[in-house]
Protein backbone atom coordinates (compact mmCIF):
# COMPACT_ATOMS: atom_id res chain seq x y z
CA UNK A 1 0.00 0.00 0.00
CA UNK A 2 1.34 3.13 -0.94
CA UNK A 3 1.12 5.70 1.67
CA UNK A 4 3.56 7.97 0.70
CA UNK A 5 1.10 11.13 0.45
CA UNK A 6 -0.83 10.21 4.09
CA UNK A 7 2.80 10.19 5.45
CA UNK A 8 3.76 13.76 3.86
CA UNK A 9 0.26 15.37 4.99
CA UNK A 10 0.96 14.05 8.52
CA UNK A 11 4.56 15.13 8.55
CA UNK A 12 3.16 19.06 7.66
CA UNK A 13 0.73 18.60 10.22
CA UNK A 14 3.00 17.35 13.03
CA UNK A 15 1.02 14.16 13.37
CA UNK A 16 3.76 11.87 12.07
CA UNK A 17 3.46 9.75 15.15
CA UNK A 18 -0.20 8.21 14.35
CA UNK A 19 1.82 6.08 11.93
CA UNK A 20 4.21 4.80 14.84
CA UNK A 21 2.33 1.71 15.06
CA UNK A 22 1.86 1.08 11.23
CA UNK A 23 4.10 -2.34 10.15
CA UNK A 24 2.02 -4.09 13.02
CA UNK A 25 -1.53 -3.58 11.83
CA UNK A 26 -2.59 -5.86 9.41
CA UNK A 27 -4.33 -5.47 5.99
CA UNK A 28 -7.68 -4.61 7.21
CA UNK A 29 -6.52 -2.44 9.73
CA UNK A 30 -4.01 -0.62 7.80
CA UNK A 31 -7.09 0.32 5.01
CA UNK A 32 -8.93 1.14 8.07
CA UNK A 33 -6.54 3.72 9.32
CA UNK A 34 -5.65 5.16 5.74
CA UNK A 35 -9.49 5.67 5.63
CA UNK A 36 -9.94 7.54 8.62
CA UNK A 37 -7.10 9.67 8.29
CA UNK A 38 -8.17 10.39 4.50
CA UNK A 39 -11.05 11.72 5.70
CA UNK A 40 -9.49 13.92 8.08
CA UNK A 41 -8.28 17.57 7.03
CA UNK A 42 -5.32 18.64 9.61
CA UNK A 43 -5.02 22.20 8.81
CA UNK A 44 -8.71 22.65 9.76
CA UNK A 45 -7.97 20.69 13.49
CA UNK A 46 -4.71 22.15 13.81
CA UNK A 47 -6.39 25.80 13.75
CA UNK A 48 -9.91 24.33 16.02
CA UNK A 49 -7.43 23.15 18.56
CA UNK A 50 -4.98 26.98 18.72
CA UNK A 51 -8.49 28.82 19.08
CA UNK A 52 -10.17 26.36 21.54
CA UNK A 53 -6.70 26.17 23.80
CA UNK A 54 -6.38 30.39 23.33
CA UNK A 55 -9.59 30.60 25.36
CA UNK A 56 -9.81 27.79 27.93
CA UNK A 57 -7.05 29.48 30.18
CA UNK A 58 -8.73 29.86 33.83
CA UNK A 59 -8.15 33.60 33.01
CA UNK A 60 -10.71 33.43 30.29
CA UNK A 61 -13.12 32.15 33.34
CA UNK A 62 -12.33 35.23 35.56
CA UNK A 63 -12.58 37.56 32.79
CA UNK A 64 -16.23 36.32 31.81
CA UNK A 65 -17.42 36.05 35.13
CA UNK A 66 -16.94 39.97 35.25
CA UNK A 67 -18.78 40.45 31.74
CA UNK A 68 -21.83 38.44 32.87
CA UNK A 69 -25.24 39.93 33.76
CA UNK A 70 -28.65 38.32 34.08
CA UNK A 71 -31.11 38.11 31.80
CA UNK A 72 -33.12 41.88 31.96
CA UNK A 73 -37.15 41.22 33.02
CA UNK A 74 -38.35 42.71 28.90
CA UNK A 75 -37.19 39.37 27.48
CA UNK A 76 -38.46 37.32 30.02
CA UNK A 77 -41.46 35.47 29.73
CA UNK A 78 -43.00 33.03 32.32
CA UNK A 79 -45.91 30.00 32.69
CA UNK A 80 -46.33 31.34 36.31
CA UNK A 81 -46.23 34.98 36.19
CA UNK A 82 -47.91 35.44 33.14
CA UNK A 83 -50.74 33.82 33.56
CA UNK A 84 -53.16 35.71 31.78
CA UNK A 85 -50.76 35.28 28.50
CA UNK A 86 -50.86 31.82 28.80
CA UNK A 87 -54.27 30.82 26.56
CA UNK A 88 -53.17 33.39 23.46
CA UNK A 89 -49.62 31.56 23.55
CA UNK A 90 -51.03 28.30 23.55
CA UNK A 91 -53.77 28.69 21.17
CA UNK A 92 -50.44 30.32 18.81
CA UNK A 93 -48.60 27.52 19.22
CA UNK A 94 -51.54 25.27 17.99
CA UNK A 95 -52.33 27.02 15.10
CA UNK A 96 -48.86 27.20 14.26
CA UNK A 97 -48.54 23.25 14.45
CA UNK A 98 -52.00 23.26 12.65
CA UNK A 99 -50.33 24.63 9.99
CA UNK A 100 -47.37 21.73 9.29
CA UNK A 101 -44.98 24.99 10.17
CA UNK A 102 -43.53 23.48 13.31
CA UNK A 103 -41.21 20.44 13.93
CA UNK A 104 -39.03 19.33 16.59
CA UNK A 105 -35.33 18.72 16.40
CA UNK A 106 -34.04 15.74 19.24
CA UNK A 107 -29.74 16.03 20.28
CA UNK A 108 -29.18 12.92 20.87
CA UNK A 109 -25.48 12.52 20.10
CA UNK A 110 -24.11 12.38 23.47
CA UNK A 111 -22.10 9.22 24.93
CA UNK A 112 -24.13 8.98 28.09
CA UNK A 113 -20.80 8.41 29.54
CA UNK A 114 -21.96 9.33 33.23
CA UNK A 115 -25.45 7.14 32.92
CA UNK A 116 -22.50 4.07 31.88
CA UNK A 117 -24.76 2.22 29.51
CA UNK A 118 -23.38 1.27 26.20
CA UNK A 119 -26.70 2.14 24.09
CA UNK A 120 -28.44 5.45 23.40
CA UNK A 121 -29.60 7.23 26.44
CA UNK A 122 -33.01 7.35 24.14
CA UNK A 123 -33.42 3.82 24.49
CA UNK A 124 -33.37 3.97 28.44
CA UNK A 125 -36.11 2.60 30.54
CA UNK A 126 -36.32 4.27 34.13
CA UNK A 127 -38.46 1.79 35.58
CA UNK A 128 -41.95 3.14 34.88
CA UNK A 129 -44.77 0.56 35.03
CA UNK A 130 -45.28 0.70 31.68
CA UNK A 131 -41.20 0.51 31.13
CA UNK A 132 -41.37 3.35 28.02
CA UNK A 133 -37.94 4.61 26.67
CA UNK A 134 -37.81 8.13 26.59
CA UNK A 135 -37.53 7.91 23.07
CA UNK A 136 -41.13 6.35 23.46
CA UNK A 137 -42.55 8.78 25.77
CA UNK A 138 -41.20 11.83 23.18
CA UNK A 139 -42.45 10.11 20.49
CA UNK A 140 -46.05 9.58 22.14
CA UNK A 141 -46.22 13.42 22.98
CA UNK A 142 -45.82 13.94 20.08
CA UNK A 143 -48.86 11.82 18.42
CA UNK A 144 -50.61 13.50 21.11
CA UNK A 145 -50.10 17.24 20.06
CA UNK A 146 -50.53 16.26 17.09
CA UNK A 147 -53.76 15.25 18.15
CA UNK A 148 -54.90 17.86 20.12
CA UNK A 149 -53.81 20.44 17.14
CA UNK A 150 -55.94 18.58 14.48
CA UNK A 151 -59.20 18.81 17.19
CA UNK A 152 -58.28 22.25 17.76
CA UNK A 153 -58.31 23.33 14.17
CA UNK A 154 -59.97 20.66 12.38
CA UNK A 155 -56.95 19.64 10.15
CA UNK A 156 -54.62 17.00 9.84
CA UNK A 157 -51.17 17.87 10.43
CA UNK A 158 -47.65 16.74 11.40
CA UNK A 159 -44.79 17.88 13.76
CA UNK A 160 -41.71 16.06 12.08
CA UNK A 161 -39.23 14.83 13.94
CA UNK A 162 -35.72 15.11 13.29
CA UNK A 163 -33.22 13.22 15.59
CA UNK A 164 -29.25 14.18 15.58
CA UNK A 165 -27.26 11.14 16.26
CA UNK A 166 -23.59 10.30 16.46
CA UNK A 167 -21.60 7.95 14.84
CA UNK A 168 -21.38 6.15 17.80
CA UNK A 169 -25.48 6.17 18.29
CA UNK A 170 -26.84 5.94 14.94
CA UNK A 171 -27.40 2.52 14.08
CA UNK A 172 -29.11 0.80 17.09
CA UNK A 173 -30.88 4.55 17.29
CA UNK A 174 -32.52 3.57 13.87
CA UNK A 175 -32.49 -0.27 14.40
CA UNK A 176 -34.79 1.02 18.02
CA UNK A 177 -37.20 2.84 15.67
CA UNK A 178 -37.63 0.12 13.41
CA UNK A 179 -38.23 -2.53 15.71
CA UNK A 180 -40.48 -0.24 17.72
CA UNK A 181 -42.46 0.61 14.31
CA UNK A 182 -41.72 4.50 14.74
CA UNK A 183 -43.90 3.88 17.86
CA UNK A 184 -47.12 5.04 15.67
CA UNK A 185 -45.47 7.95 14.07
CA UNK A 186 -44.82 8.17 9.72
CA UNK A 187 -41.55 6.77 9.78
CA UNK A 188 -41.25 9.68 6.57
CA UNK A 189 -41.54 12.36 9.02
CA UNK A 190 -38.49 10.60 11.85
CA UNK A 191 -35.38 11.94 10.20
CA UNK A 192 -32.37 10.87 11.80
CA UNK A 193 -29.02 12.72 10.77
CA UNK A 194 -25.24 12.04 11.85
CA UNK A 195 -23.41 14.71 13.61
CA UNK A 196 -19.44 14.79 13.03
CA UNK A 197 -16.96 13.43 15.27
CA UNK A 198 -13.52 15.24 16.18
CA UNK A 199 -10.06 14.00 17.34
CA UNK A 200 -9.08 14.08 20.60
CA UNK A 201 -5.87 15.35 21.49
CA UNK A 202 -3.04 15.93 24.18
CA UNK A 203 -2.17 19.41 25.77
CA UNK A 204 -0.20 19.83 22.87
CA UNK A 205 -2.15 19.54 20.06
CA UNK A 206 -1.30 15.72 19.12
CA UNK A 207 -4.40 13.56 17.88
CA UNK A 208 -4.31 10.52 20.41
CA UNK A 209 -4.54 6.93 19.28
CA UNK A 210 -7.54 4.36 21.38
CA UNK A 211 -5.69 1.73 19.60
CA UNK A 212 -2.45 0.82 17.04
CA UNK A 213 -4.31 1.35 14.35
CA UNK A 214 -7.68 3.70 15.82
CA UNK A 215 -7.29 7.22 16.20
CA UNK A 216 -9.85 8.29 19.04
CA UNK A 217 -13.19 10.44 18.01
CA UNK A 218 -15.72 11.73 19.87
CA UNK A 219 -18.83 13.89 18.88
CA UNK A 220 -18.33 17.25 18.15
CA UNK A 221 -20.41 18.44 21.07
CA UNK A 222 -24.28 19.24 20.48
CA UNK A 223 -23.24 22.62 18.52
CA UNK A 224 -22.03 20.12 16.00
CA UNK A 225 -25.60 19.84 15.10
CA UNK A 226 -24.95 23.01 12.74
CA UNK A 227 -22.30 21.29 10.64
CA UNK A 228 -24.32 18.39 10.14
CA UNK A 229 -27.38 20.22 9.24
CA UNK A 230 -25.69 21.93 6.62
CA UNK A 231 -23.87 18.65 5.67
CA UNK A 232 -26.96 16.81 5.39
CA UNK A 233 -29.48 19.40 3.84
CA UNK A 234 -31.31 19.05 6.71
CA UNK A 235 -32.72 22.53 6.58
CA UNK A 236 -33.74 22.34 2.76
CA UNK A 237 -35.72 19.29 3.98
CA UNK A 238 -37.39 21.69 6.64
CA UNK A 239 -37.96 24.33 3.98
CA UNK A 240 -39.90 21.99 1.63
CA UNK A 241 -42.06 20.74 4.25
CA UNK A 242 -42.57 24.83 5.09
CA UNK A 243 -41.73 24.61 8.36
CA UNK A 244 -41.07 28.01 10.38
CA UNK A 245 -40.23 27.34 13.66
CA UNK A 246 -38.16 24.59 15.20
CA UNK A 247 -38.25 23.07 19.01
CA UNK A 248 -34.92 22.17 19.69
CA UNK A 249 -34.11 19.62 23.04
CA UNK A 250 -31.88 17.27 24.93
CA UNK A 251 -32.86 13.64 25.37
CA UNK A 252 -32.19 13.08 28.56
CA UNK A 253 -35.27 15.33 29.96
CA UNK A 254 -38.01 12.96 30.89
CA UNK A 255 -40.51 15.47 31.37
CA UNK A 256 -39.60 17.31 28.08
CA UNK A 257 -42.81 18.94 26.43
CA UNK A 258 -42.22 18.53 23.56
CA UNK A 259 -42.81 21.54 20.51
CA UNK A 260 -44.67 23.27 23.68
CA UNK A 261 -46.91 25.09 22.30
CA UNK A 262 -47.07 27.79 25.11
CA UNK A 263 -43.15 28.06 24.22
CA UNK A 264 -43.43 28.03 20.92
CA UNK A 265 -46.83 30.61 20.79
CA UNK A 266 -44.51 32.87 23.35
CA UNK A 267 -41.27 33.17 20.96
CA UNK A 268 -43.68 33.72 18.23
CA UNK A 269 -45.93 36.77 19.53
CA UNK A 270 -42.50 38.15 20.49
CA UNK A 271 -41.29 37.60 16.86
CA UNK A 272 -38.01 35.80 18.47
CA UNK A 273 -35.51 34.48 15.94
CA UNK A 274 -33.87 32.36 18.74
CA UNK A 275 -35.34 31.67 22.59
CA UNK A 276 -34.79 29.56 25.57
CA UNK A 277 -36.90 28.04 27.93
CA UNK A 278 -35.19 28.05 31.34
CA UNK A 279 -36.08 26.56 35.23
CA UNK A 280 -34.80 28.21 38.28
CA UNK A 281 -31.27 27.07 39.07
CA UNK A 282 -31.07 27.01 43.34
CA UNK A 283 -28.20 24.90 43.83
CA UNK A 284 -24.91 26.47 42.67
CA UNK A 285 -23.12 23.63 42.59
CA UNK A 286 -25.53 21.73 40.22
CA UNK A 287 -24.25 20.86 36.73
CA UNK A 288 -26.49 23.20 35.08
CA UNK A 289 -25.58 26.10 32.52
CA UNK A 290 -27.02 29.49 33.25
CA UNK A 291 -28.88 31.59 30.39
CA UNK A 292 -27.62 35.41 30.75
CA UNK A 293 -25.94 37.97 28.58
CA UNK A 294 -21.90 38.41 28.41
CA UNK A 295 -21.10 41.75 27.27
CA UNK A 296 -24.55 42.69 25.78
CA UNK A 297 -25.53 39.51 24.05
CA UNK A 298 -27.03 36.46 24.89
CA UNK A 299 -25.26 33.05 25.80
CA UNK A 300 -25.40 30.13 28.14
CA UNK A 301 -22.13 30.19 30.59
CA UNK A 302 -21.84 26.61 31.11
CA UNK A 303 -21.62 25.37 34.75
CA UNK A 304 -17.61 24.28 34.08
CA UNK A 305 -16.82 27.99 32.59
CA UNK A 306 -18.22 29.67 35.68
CA UNK A 307 -16.20 30.74 38.81
CA UNK A 308 -18.22 29.39 42.22
CA UNK A 309 -17.71 32.84 43.03
CA UNK A 310 -20.25 33.94 40.59
CA UNK A 311 -22.23 30.46 40.69
CA UNK A 312 -22.86 31.38 44.41
CA UNK A 313 -24.01 35.36 44.08
CA UNK A 314 -27.33 36.03 45.50
CA UNK A 315 -29.65 38.78 44.85
CA UNK A 316 -31.61 40.54 48.05
CA UNK A 317 -34.27 38.09 47.55
CA UNK A 318 -31.44 35.28 48.33
CA UNK A 319 -32.47 33.43 44.98
CA UNK A 320 -29.19 32.92 42.95
CA UNK A 321 -28.10 36.04 40.18
CA UNK A 322 -27.87 33.93 37.37
CA UNK A 323 -30.53 31.77 37.89
CA UNK A 324 -31.96 31.14 34.23
CA UNK A 325 -30.76 27.56 34.55
CA UNK A 326 -30.90 26.03 31.08
CA UNK A 327 -33.17 22.91 30.32
CA UNK A 328 -31.79 22.03 27.06
CA UNK A 329 -35.17 23.69 25.58
CA UNK A 330 -34.56 26.48 22.48
CA UNK A 331 -36.24 28.14 20.28
CA UNK A 332 -35.46 28.71 16.24
CA UNK A 333 -36.67 30.35 13.53
CA UNK A 334 -36.28 28.84 10.68
CA UNK A 335 -34.63 31.95 8.54
CA UNK A 336 -32.66 32.38 11.87
CA UNK A 337 -31.15 28.76 11.01
CA UNK A 338 -30.44 29.65 8.02
CA UNK A 339 -28.38 32.46 8.98
CA UNK A 340 -26.43 30.16 11.83
CA UNK A 341 -25.04 27.72 9.30
CA UNK A 342 -24.46 29.83 6.32
CA UNK A 343 -22.56 32.62 8.11
CA UNK A 344 -22.63 32.44 11.99
CA UNK A 345 -21.22 29.07 13.18
CA UNK A 346 -17.96 28.41 10.89
CA UNK A 347 -16.85 31.65 13.18
CA UNK A 348 -17.39 30.12 16.32
CA UNK A 349 -14.46 28.63 18.54
CA UNK A 350 -14.77 25.04 20.43
CA UNK A 351 -14.86 24.44 24.11
CA UNK A 352 -12.14 22.59 25.09
CA UNK A 353 -13.45 19.54 28.35
CA UNK A 354 -10.28 18.08 29.89
CA UNK A 355 -10.64 14.25 30.23
CA UNK A 356 -8.74 11.25 30.80
CA UNK A 357 -8.22 9.99 27.66
CA UNK A 358 -7.21 6.40 27.24
CA UNK A 359 -4.16 6.03 24.51
CA UNK A 360 -1.54 4.02 23.02
CA UNK A 361 1.75 6.10 23.54
CA UNK A 362 4.73 5.68 20.69
CA UNK A 363 5.61 2.06 22.08
CA UNK A 364 2.45 1.09 21.46
CA UNK A 365 1.24 0.73 25.07
CA UNK A 366 -2.15 1.35 26.23
CA UNK A 367 -2.09 4.03 29.04
CA UNK A 368 -5.34 4.45 31.09
CA UNK A 369 -4.54 7.64 32.69
CA UNK A 370 -5.60 8.67 36.18
CA UNK A 371 -6.17 12.36 35.31
CA UNK A 372 -6.76 14.33 32.39
CA UNK A 373 -4.25 13.98 29.88
CA UNK A 374 -5.85 15.60 27.04
CA UNK A 375 -8.99 17.49 25.26
CA UNK A 376 -12.18 16.55 23.77
CA UNK A 377 -13.02 19.86 21.04
CA UNK A 378 -16.86 20.46 20.92
CA UNK A 379 -19.01 23.18 20.30
CA UNK A 380 -22.57 23.79 22.36
CA UNK A 381 -25.90 24.23 20.40
CA UNK A 382 -26.71 27.43 22.49
CA UNK A 383 -23.26 29.22 21.17
CA UNK A 384 -25.21 30.82 18.31
CA UNK A 385 -27.75 32.61 20.51
CA UNK A 386 -25.81 35.92 20.32
CA UNK A 387 -26.27 36.13 16.90
CA UNK A 388 -30.06 36.39 17.23
CA UNK A 389 -31.94 39.77 16.67
CA UNK A 390 -34.40 38.82 19.05
CA UNK A 391 -33.75 36.47 21.72
CA UNK A 392 -36.14 35.81 24.55
CA UNK A 393 -36.41 33.31 27.76
CA UNK A 394 -39.21 31.21 29.10
CA UNK A 395 -38.98 30.25 32.57
CA UNK A 396 -40.87 27.52 33.67
CA UNK A 397 -40.93 25.91 36.92
CA UNK A 398 -38.92 22.70 37.33
CA UNK A 399 -41.28 20.38 38.59
CA UNK A 400 -43.32 20.80 35.84
CA UNK A 401 -40.65 20.50 33.14
CA UNK A 402 -37.06 19.09 34.01
CA UNK A 403 -36.06 16.06 35.31
CA UNK A 404 -32.77 15.24 34.03
CA UNK A 405 -31.03 11.89 33.25
CA UNK A 406 -27.42 12.27 33.53
CA UNK A 407 -26.46 9.70 36.15
CA UNK A 408 -26.46 5.99 36.84
CA UNK A 409 -28.39 5.34 40.25
CA UNK A 410 -25.47 4.45 42.37
CA UNK A 411 -23.41 7.55 41.92
CA UNK A 412 -24.58 10.13 43.67
CA UNK A 413 -28.42 9.93 43.74
CA UNK A 414 -28.74 13.00 41.33
CA UNK A 415 -30.53 12.91 37.89
CA UNK A 416 -30.63 9.29 38.06
CA UNK A 417 -33.03 6.47 36.66
CA UNK A 418 -34.48 6.73 40.12
CA UNK A 419 -35.06 10.66 40.63
CA UNK A 420 -36.35 10.97 37.13
CA UNK A 421 -38.98 8.28 37.54
CA UNK A 422 -40.11 9.75 40.86
CA UNK A 423 -40.33 13.70 38.95
CA UNK A 424 -42.54 12.38 36.23
CA UNK A 425 -44.66 9.93 38.48
CA UNK A 426 -45.10 13.08 41.00
CA UNK A 427 -46.06 15.35 37.70
CA UNK A 428 -48.85 12.55 36.65
CA UNK A 429 -50.06 12.48 40.56
CA UNK A 430 -50.19 16.25 40.70
CA UNK A 431 -52.43 15.90 36.91
CA UNK A 432 -54.94 13.90 38.45
CA UNK A 433 -55.79 16.07 41.89
CA UNK A 434 -55.68 19.06 39.96
CA UNK A 435 -58.26 16.45 37.57
CA UNK A 436 -60.54 16.22 40.64
CA UNK A 437 -58.89 12.66 41.55
CA UNK A 438 -57.56 11.54 44.75
CA UNK A 439 -55.54 8.93 46.20
CA UNK A 440 -56.15 6.57 49.30
CA UNK A 441 -54.07 4.84 51.33
CA UNK A 442 -53.96 0.87 50.33
CA UNK A 443 -54.77 -0.04 53.83
CA UNK A 444 -57.64 2.18 54.94
CA UNK A 445 -59.99 3.87 52.04
CA UNK A 446 -60.70 6.68 54.07
CA UNK A 447 -57.17 7.97 55.14
CA UNK A 448 -55.87 10.40 51.97
CA UNK A 449 -52.91 8.96 50.65
CA UNK A 450 -51.64 12.44 49.61
CA UNK A 451 -52.53 15.56 50.14
CA UNK A 452 -54.65 17.49 47.47
CA UNK A 453 -54.56 20.79 48.28
CA UNK A 454 -50.30 20.93 47.84
CA UNK A 455 -49.66 17.54 46.75
CA UNK A 456 -47.33 16.85 49.25
CA UNK A 457 -46.62 12.55 48.72
CA UNK A 458 -47.12 10.69 52.64
CA UNK A 459 -45.86 7.54 50.66
CA UNK A 460 -44.56 7.37 47.58
CA UNK A 461 -47.58 7.17 44.75
CA UNK A 462 -46.62 5.36 41.88
CA UNK A 463 -48.97 6.98 38.87
CA UNK A 464 -48.77 6.74 35.22
CA UNK A 465 -50.43 8.56 32.92
CA UNK A 466 -49.58 7.89 29.19
CA UNK A 467 -48.81 10.68 26.95
CA UNK A 468 -51.40 9.32 24.79
CA UNK A 469 -54.01 9.90 26.97
CA UNK A 470 -52.76 13.22 28.30
CA UNK A 471 -49.92 15.95 27.09
CA UNK A 472 -49.85 17.94 29.94
CA UNK A 473 -52.79 17.39 32.73
CA UNK A 474 -55.58 17.88 29.87
CA UNK A 475 -58.56 15.61 29.49
CA UNK A 476 -58.52 13.60 32.76
CA UNK A 477 -61.47 15.26 34.45
CA UNK A 478 -63.84 12.65 32.55
CA UNK A 479 -61.77 9.74 34.13
CA UNK A 480 -60.49 11.07 37.15
CA UNK A 481 -62.88 13.54 38.52
CA UNK A 482 -64.29 12.56 41.77
CA UNK A 483 -62.88 9.23 41.69
CA UNK A 484 -60.83 7.37 44.36
CA UNK A 485 -57.82 5.52 42.95
CA UNK A 486 -55.15 3.54 45.02
CA UNK A 487 -51.24 3.26 44.05
CA UNK A 488 -50.55 2.00 42.13
CA UNK A 489 -52.93 4.47 38.98
CA UNK A 490 -51.67 3.87 35.40
CA UNK A 491 -53.51 5.98 32.94
CA UNK A 492 -53.22 4.54 29.01
CA UNK A 493 -55.40 4.46 26.00
CA UNK A 494 -57.23 1.47 27.33
CA UNK A 495 -58.34 3.08 30.15
CA UNK A 496 -57.75 3.05 33.88
CA UNK A 497 -55.84 0.21 35.33
CA UNK A 498 -55.99 -0.72 39.00
CA UNK A 499 -58.64 -1.75 41.81
CA UNK A 500 -60.55 1.60 42.18
CA UNK A 501 -63.26 2.63 44.86
CA UNK A 502 -65.81 5.06 43.99
CA UNK A 503 -66.58 7.95 46.38
C1 LIG B 1 -26.36 20.31 29.21
C2 LIG B 1 -26.23 21.79 28.86
C3 LIG B 1 -26.23 22.60 30.15
C4 LIG B 1 -27.54 22.34 30.85
C5 LIG B 1 -27.65 20.86 31.19
C6 LIG B 1 -29.03 20.56 31.77
C7 LIG B 1 -25.07 21.93 26.74
C8 LIG B 1 -23.76 22.09 26.06
N1 LIG B 1 -25.02 21.97 28.09
O1 LIG B 1 -25.20 19.96 29.94
O2 LIG B 1 -26.09 23.99 29.88
O3 LIG B 1 -27.71 23.13 32.00
O4 LIG B 1 -27.52 20.07 29.97
O5 LIG B 1 -29.19 19.23 31.99
O6 LIG B 1 -26.10 21.85 26.10
N2 LIG B 1 -25.36 15.89 22.77
C9 LIG B 1 -25.26 15.64 21.43
N3 LIG B 1 -24.01 15.58 20.89
C10 LIG B 1 -22.89 15.76 21.61
C11 LIG B 1 -23.00 16.01 22.99
C12 LIG B 1 -24.25 16.08 23.55
O7 LIG B 1 -26.27 15.48 20.74
O8 LIG B 1 -21.79 15.71 21.05
C13 LIG B 1 -26.70 15.97 23.37
C14 LIG B 1 -26.93 14.93 24.44
O9 LIG B 1 -27.35 13.72 23.85
C15 LIG B 1 -28.00 15.61 25.28
C16 LIG B 1 -27.66 17.11 25.15
O10 LIG B 1 -26.87 17.24 23.98
O11 LIG B 1 -29.27 15.42 24.73
C17 LIG B 1 -26.93 17.66 26.36
O12 LIG B 1 -25.67 17.05 26.43
P1 LIG B 1 -24.94 16.63 27.78
O13 LIG B 1 -23.59 16.19 27.46
O14 LIG B 1 -25.82 15.75 28.56
O15 LIG B 1 -24.85 18.06 28.45
P2 LIG B 1 -24.64 18.45 29.97
O16 LIG B 1 -23.20 18.53 30.24
O17 LIG B 1 -25.45 17.64 30.88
Amino acid sequence: MDISGVEQRLKEAGQSHLLCSWPELDTEEQTQLIQDLESLDFNELNQFFHNAMECSSSGEKKKLDSRMEPVPTEALGSATRDREKLETWKEMGLRHISQNKVAVLLLAGGQGTRLGVPYPKGMYDVGLPSHKSLFQLQAERILRLQQLAEQTHQTKCCIPWYIMTSGRTMASTKEFFSRHNFFGLCAENVVLFQQGMLPAMDYTGKILLEAKGKISMAPDGNGGLYRALRAQGIVEDMAQRGIECIHVYGVDNILVTVADPFFIGFCIEKDAECGAKVAEKIDPAEPMGVVCKVDGCYQVVEYSEITSETAQRRGPDMRLVFNAGNIVTHFFSLSFLKDVIDLHEPRLRHHVARKKIPFVNAKGQLIKPDSPNGIKMEKFVFDIFKFAKTFVVYEVLREDEFAALKNADSLNGKDCPTTARQALMALHKRWVLNAGGHFVSKTDSHHPAVSSCNGAADEQIICEISPLVSYGGEGLEKMVNGQAFCSPLVIDEAGIHQPMMDE
